[in-house]
C-alpha cells in the first residue's frame, strides 16, 4: 500500500523535518514501497484523503505535526499513522506537563516551574538555583533554550524563549552526562551518550557541527544500562506514547538518572540518534524506516 511521508510543516523545526522526511522517503523508495512526500505547509491537509494513502509516516517535528493536532486530523481522515496518538503526542510536546505526569508516578525529573506573566525571578532563583535552564514549553531541537548562570541573564533568556512559545519554563540544571534512549515498538535500544564539543548540545551541535561525539556503547555498566532502559520504558508508557520515540536523560555525579523530555517524532536526519542506536543493534536505516512504517495505527 501507499505510504505518505508527512514532512516540512510550519514549525521552527521545519528544516530538520525536511531532512528527516527526505531520508525516510528515500529509504521507503529503496525498499520498493509506493511512497510520496506531503508537506502540510504547501498543501491543505484535507488533500491527503484524495491521495488514497494506506498509512502516513509522520516525519514532522514540533507544533502542528508532533503535538497531537495532525494526529487528530489523521484520526478523522481514517489514515493510520506512525508514532503516538493524540494524547501522547500532545503531552510529549509540552515539556512541563510531561514532567508533572512523570512526577505523579514517582519518576525522577528535575524540579521545574512554569514562568507565567507574573513570575518572580527571585523566587525562581531561590527554588531552582544556578545554573538553570530556561526553555520554551513546546519546542524541539534546543531552539530557544538557554543555560543561565546568574540572575542578570534570566530576563534575556526568558525573552529568547518567548520568541518560540508563549509558554516558558525554568528547570534545575543537572550537571553531568547526557544520554538518549530510543524506543522501537517493544524494544528499548541501547543508550547513546552525547558529548558536544562546546559542552552544550544545542541546535548547531545537533545538526551542523561535525565535532559532536556520539558514544555508543554509551559506557554505562550493565546494571546502569538496564536501569536507564527500564526508566525509559516507564517514562514512555507514563507519557502515553506509542510506536516509537526517544527519551532524553541526564546522569548526575551521584549516578542518579533524571528524565528531561520525550520526543514522540524523533529526528531521522543524518545526524540523528535513533538511526544510530538502531544501527548498533544491527537494524539498518531502511529496516528501521520499514519497521516504523509498518507499526502505523489508528
Ligand atoms: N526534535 C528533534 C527532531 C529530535 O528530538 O530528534
Ligand atoms: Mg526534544
Amino acid at each position: 500500500g501507499r505510504v505518505v511521508v508527512l514532512m516540512g510543516g510550519r514549525s521552527a523545526e521545519r528544516e530538520v523535518s525536511l531532512a528527516s522526511g527526505r531520508a525516510v522517503l528515500d529509504a521507503l523508495l529503496r525498499q520498493g514501497v509506493d511512497a510520496i512526500a506531503f508537506d502540510p505547509a504547501e498543501r491543505p491537509l484535507l488533500e491527503l484523503g484524495a491521495l488514497k494513502p494506506d498509512r502516513a509516516f509522520i516525519a514532522l517535528h514540533g507544533r502542528g505535526g508532533e503535538d497531537g493536532m495532525l494526529q487528530g486530523a489523521l484520526e478523522w481522515l481514517g489514515i493510520p499513522y506512525t508514532g503516538s496518538g493524540v494524547l501522547g503526542s500532545a503531552l510529549g510536546m509540552d515539556k512541563e506537563r510531561t514532567k508533572h505526569v512523570w512526577r505523579s508516578v514517582g519518576l525522577p525529573t528535575p524540579d521545574s516551574m512554569l514562568l507565567d506573566s507574573h513570575h518572580d525571578w527571585q523566587n525562581v532563583a531561590e527554588r531552582l538555583g544556578f545554573p538553570m535552564v530556561i526553555k520554551p514549553v513546546n519546542e524541539g531541537s534546543t531552539l530557544g533554550l538557554s543555560i543561565v548562570h546568574s540572575a542578570a541573564d534570566l530576563e534575556k533568556a526568558w525573552e529568547l524563549s518567548r520568541r518560540y512559545d508563549a509558554q516558558v519554563m525554568a528547570e534545575r540544571f543537572i550537571e553531568g552526562d547526557e544520554y538518549t534512549v530510543a524506543v522501537l515498538g517493544d524494544e528499548v535500544l541501547p543508550s547513546i551518550r552525547v558529548e558536544a564539543a562546546s559542552g552544550f548540545y544545542d541546535y548547531e551541535a545537533k545538526y551542523t557541527r561535525n565535532d559532536t561525539l556520539y558514544h555508543l556503547p554509551s559506557g554505562l555498566s550493565v546494571e546502569d544500562e538496564a536501569a536507564i532502559a527500564e526508566l525509559t520504558r516507564r517514562a514512555f508508557n507514563a507519557a502515553g506514547a506509542r510506536g516509537w520515540g526517544r527519551v532524553d536523560v541526564m546522569r548526575d555525579a551521584q549516578n542518579q538518572f533524571w528524565l528531561l523530555e520525550i520526543n514522540t517524532s524523533p529526528g531521522m536526519t543524518g545526524h540523528s540518534l535513533v538511526p544510530q542506536a538502531a544501527a548498533y543493534k544491527g537494524i539498518d536505516f531502511d529496516t528501521l524506516v520499514v519497521r516504523v512504517a509498518a507499526s502505523a495505527s489508528l
